[in-house]
């Protein structure tokens, strides 16, 4: 059995990411941590609440960082609706959070139970990183670390047209991971913007999906709207871009990777264009051990098929 540490901004597709995980028989969530980032901490935190209330699972939802280490950044509200959740209005009836503040959570349990965990990020990496300044010693506690963010050859999703949401969102945080990861020995398992784009879900599929009639699709239907109803999020596509699902494929079932490369992976902090971008040393120029094992192709039809588990 995988435990997940899952840390999240949800985010709709964050919403669908939990969706698949806590459908997986092999998988257990053991806590949610939240994360300012789609939109701000108040809305994610109640939307964790939410998802895990109604989908019936039993898993403790702690609050982390409201804002990023240094710079405030974009919010993503055009994307996910000003509540996060594609302004579905959904509220939990009585799921309460956690009083431990999630980096602190982190930490207690990753020690308690070293080598237990598998961390997951789909959000900023603003909690990882001030659990990493906490305790230096983290890498050494987590079994695996999986990553969605960046953009591996520059083509990202932000105003910053080279860099991906998460990492754009707070690059300090995101340098501080990569750098601590780096220097721990061990690889970040990196989902990026570029790979979501690749293995975007033809909507012929998810029109399917919405009409399963199960709670969960209901659930799915309600606070994906946007994704698939909003012209100006959706046209000239004929896919719905799913990028915390993905990472939770790869997490889930490692084995439907099939191609992966070892690299040494920065994060730009500064650049007059190019802040919040995850710059790759592909030619190994720098001499520099890998941090990052990048996914490049993985068996798509395994990544709906888990996707659609997620919702009956
Ligand atoms: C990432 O940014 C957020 O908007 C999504 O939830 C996902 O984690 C994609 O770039
Ligand atoms: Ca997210």
């Amino acid at each position: 059995m995988q435990r997940i540490l899952l840390d999240t901004d949800p985010g709709v597709d964050d919403a669908q990411a939990i969706l698949m995980v806590t459908a997986h028989a092999d998988t257990k969530v053991e806590a949610i941590f939240t994360v300012g980032g789609n939109v701000g901490i108040e809305h994610t935190t109640r939307n964790a609440l939410t998802i895990v209330e109604a989908i019936e699972q039993d898993i403790p939802v702690y609050a982390g960082c409201e804002s990023a280490f240094v710079f405030e950044g974009e919010d993503a509200a055009y994307v996910h609706g000003n509540d996060g959740l594609g302004d579905s209005s959904l509220r939990p009836k009585s799921r309460q959070v956690e009083p431990e503040f999630a980096p602190t959570a982190l930490i207690r349990m990753a020690t308690a139970e070293p080598d237990a965990f598998t961390l997951v990020a789909i959000g900023p990496l603003t909690n990882i990183a001030l659990a990493l300044r906490m305790d230096p010693t983290l890498p050494e506690k987590i079994k695996r670390f999986v990553v969605m963010g960046g953009a591996v050859t520059g083509q990202g999703n932000t105003s910053n047209v080279a860099a991906e949401f998460n990492i754009f969102a707070d690059p300090e945080a995101a340098y501080v991971v990569f750098e601590a990861w780096g220097r721990s020995g061990k690889l970040i398992e990196l989902v990026d913007w570029e790979a979501t784009i690749r293995y975007g879900i033809p909507f012929e599929r998810v029109e399917a999906w919405r009409k399963i009639g199960s709670a969960r699709s209901k659930f799915f239907d309600t606070v994906s709207n946007r994704s698939f109803d909003r012209p100006s999020l959706t046209e000239g596509r004929t896919k719905m871009f799913a990028a915390d699902p993905l990472a939770l494929a790869v997490v889930v079932e490692p084995s439907c990777v099939t191609h992966a490369e070892d690299r040494f992976v920065m994060v730009e902090t500064g650049g007059m264009y190019a802040r919040g971008q995850t710059i790759v040393d592909w030619n190994s120029r720098l001499g520099k051990a890998p941090n990052a094992r990048i996914i490049l192709e993985l068996e798509a039809e395994r990544f709906y098929q888990l996707f659609e588990d997620g919702l009956k």
